[in-house]
């Protein structure tokens, strides 16, 4: 997520612009002493007064490297590629969706739609409640409902066969809440807006914790291709209050302890869930991200948990829920409750009264998303990232085959290798393993055990060398090379660490690296990495290596399709202050040739685009428009002649019913 800098909540500081890694950098100098790879600068950036050019190691900016030579926006005709069908559509300040032609697109379940129970209808916020949640929906209401802040998605076909592209589950995370929406209509912007923040009575924080989670909804495509809601008994609502359990190898650790569950075992609930994954056996996998803010430290905790709370940025109260839930207070005596957020969380969709379990093997991190790669022997390989300044890429890799596994009733997520990655200056790259009693990971460094080692993830990874990055968001991997890639969303902060894969300082834009796991084994440990692109108003200004046409900032949502598109989703300041968006690259580029790209849809005023789903036919795309006016100016989706901004799903089809993109 974004938090802009005229947002109340920046008061408090957006958690990931700041660095609480302490991984002291290597002089950019150094760094141009390595290998560059020709595609990594352009001649004329900023780069070139770093030194990287009269260094004398990168070849002249490689203008003939792009198919079709530029021009074409608004219209796509300088692009000649054949792996991107449509026609490229130019940036947008308005506030509507807009879709390349021959395309459309339909708000679909926005935030307070009834899903369950007595399926209480939305009703807005109005003004003169500051802080209160007497207007608008209940918190038990809001339970019932569409969650706010619409993220990461999976589609669940219910059927095999082409009836699964008709009918399936929608699995969304709602991430955070915008409470000045939430309770009442009084806008960002206003003089009371920020007393209006933060929900002032207990009734209020429940309706937030009812806003956070995850949303599963049964959907179905009617005969005329729009698509509904069903009100299925598989619909369900996960919130900050849904009982869970832990597996793995900090399931019952001292560190996961806390008063209300003296044996570490049934943490509750889950919020600020960022992205996501599914596994091949059909569950979900929703990543708790920015958990940190959300607490509130009293007192003074002892060295261990001061550590910690340093090092994951916790305190801050930034939705105000500590004032009347005690839970989210941490003290000297009952300081675990922290540790107990951050992981990512398995959910099976099909089954509304499983409980959700947090899989702790893959570590405790600001986790922004979990892609998983099958590899050829069968084992599950999850790649993450750590979405903080100078954070961390991580992959965990099973034990063993997933079938075998869960036919013996086990979980490939229980057991197997946690990973950190090492991305060396010579193009290299190494993954670290998070084991316990290897290298530096021991009782003498504050690693008495593996559970030591996962709820202290960062700091493991720190031990042991990982990469610091520009604030990791999502991995995808390409289904049909297995080239995996990251987007690195930006990094501004002073304390950015520079190195050959997040070579801008500053980095306002944002970029994007791919890797390829040596010999196309996903579970090994070797990999050889490369620039993706550099994003940015283009032209090489800032260093970007687009063309102008095709400008952006600051990649996050990332999905590879099977014919190798790229489908690139933005949250964050875009060049000439355009709306965010969503582009396609041809994610099977040469490594020595700059990638195509095209930009396929624009959002609306003040939202992020995120999430990203399809039908297996790829005839319906899914995608999140989050947060839209978080700033005032918008009123999308404007359903129902209501006007309060609401994250939604947005329904895309082709008009002539083709594959999406093609
Ligand atoms: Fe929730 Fe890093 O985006
Ligand atoms: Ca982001
Ligand atoms: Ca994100």
């Amino acid at each position: 997520m974004t938090l802009s800098t005229d947002h109340p909540v920046e008061a408090t500081g957006d958690p990931e612009d700041v660095s609480t890694n302490p991984t002291t950098a290597r002089p950019l100098m150094a760094v141009a002493e390595a290998r560059l790879s020709r595609r990594g600068v352009l001649a004329g950036g900023f780069l070139a007064a770093a030194g990287f050019l009269t260094a004398g190691l990168i070849d002249p900016p490689a203008a003939a490297a792009r198919p079709g030579g530029g021009g074409g926006g608004g219209g796509g005709g300088g692009h000649q590629g054949g792996r991107i069908g449509f026609q490229a559509i130019g940036p947008s300040t308005l506030d509507e969706v807009v879709v390349a032609p021959g395309y459309t697109a339909r708000p679909f379940i926005p935030w307070g739609t009834p899903i369950l129970g007595s399926f209480p209808a939305f009703v807005p916020g109005t003004p003169g409640e500051p802080g209160g949640v007497a207007t608008g929906n209940t918190a038990a209401q809001q339970a019932e409902q569409i969650g706010m802040h619409h993220d990461g998605m999976t589609y669940f076909p219910l059927h095999d066969g082409p009836r699964g592209n008709e009918s399936g589950l929608l699995v969304l995370n709602q991430e955070y809440t915008d409470e000045f929406y939430l309770h009442t209509a009084r806008y960002p912007g206003t003089a009371d807006a920020a007393a209006a923040y933060r929900p002032s009575t207990a009734e209020g924080v429940r309706k937030s914790q009812n806003a956070h989670g995850v949303s599963v909804v049964e959907v179905r495509r009617r005969g005329n291709g729009q698509w509904e809601l069903v009100r299925s008994a598989r619909n369900r609502r996960i919130t900050a209050n849904t009982p869970m359990s832990f597996s793995g190898p900090a399931a019952g650790h001292r560190l996961v302890r806390t008063a209300a569950d003296r044996q570490g075992r049934t943490p509750l609930g889950t919020f600020n869930n960022c992205a996501n994954g599914e596994t091949p056996w059909g569950t979900y996998l929703t990543c708790e991200e920015n958990f940190n803010g959300y607490f509130r430290v009293d007192g003074t905790l002892d060295a261990e948990s001061a550590g910690l709370a340093t090092r994951y940025g916790v305190g801050g109260d930034r939705n105000g829920w500590a004032v009347h839930d005690a839970r989210f207070r941490v003290t000297p005596q009952d300081p675990n409750e922290p540790n107990r957020h951050g992981w990512v969380v398995e959910i099976d969709p099909f089954d509304p009264r499983s409980t959700p379990v947090k899989r702790t093997a893959l570590g405790r991190l600001k986790h922004e998303d979990a892609t998983v790669h099958v590899s050829r022997g069968g084992r599950v390989v999850v790649y993450m990232g750590d979405d903080q300044v100078n954070e961390f890429v991580y992959k965990f890799v099973s034990a063993r085959n997933w079938q075998s596994m869960r036919a013996q009733g086990r979980s490939p997520l229980d057991e197997g290798t946690l990973y950190v990655a090492r991305f060396n200056e010579d193009g290299s790259g190494d993954w670290l393993p998070l084991v316990h009693g290897q290298g530096p990971l021991t009782a003498a460094n504050g690693f008495a055990d593996q559970g030591d080692v996962l709820v202290k993830t960062r700091l493991a990874a720190t031990a042991l060398g990982a990469t610091p990055m520009d604030r990791p968001e999502w991995t995808a991997v390409d289904p049909r090379t297995g080239t995996v890639f990251v987007t690195l969303t930006n990094n501004t902060s002073s304390a950015k660490v520079e190195n050959r894969a997040n070579p801008r300082k500053p980095n306002p834009w944002g970029h994007i690296v791919r890797w390829d796991e040596q010999g196309g084994d996903h579970t090994g440990t070797r990999f050889a990495w490369d620039l993706f692109l550099l994003a940015g108003p283009g032209g090489g200004v800032d260093g970007s290596t687009i063309a102008a046409e095709d400008a952006f900032g600051s990649p996050d949502g990332l999905w590879i399709d099977p014919d190798s598109r790229a489908w690139i989703q933005t949250d964050g300041t875009q060049p000439n202050r355009a709306n965010n968006q969503m582009l396609v690259a041809d994610a099977a580029a040469r490594w020595d040739a700059e990638p195509e790209v095209r930009r396929f849809l624009t959002g609306v005023v003040g939202c992020e685009v995120t999430g990203i789903a399809s039908t297996p036919d790829r005839r319906t795309l899914f995608v999140n428009l989050q947060h839209p006016g978080e700033n005032g100016g918008s009123t999308w989706p404007r359903l129902d002649g209501i006007t309060t901004p609401r994250s939604a799903t947005v329904v895309i089809t082709k008009d002539d019913g083709g594959v999406i993109g093609s």
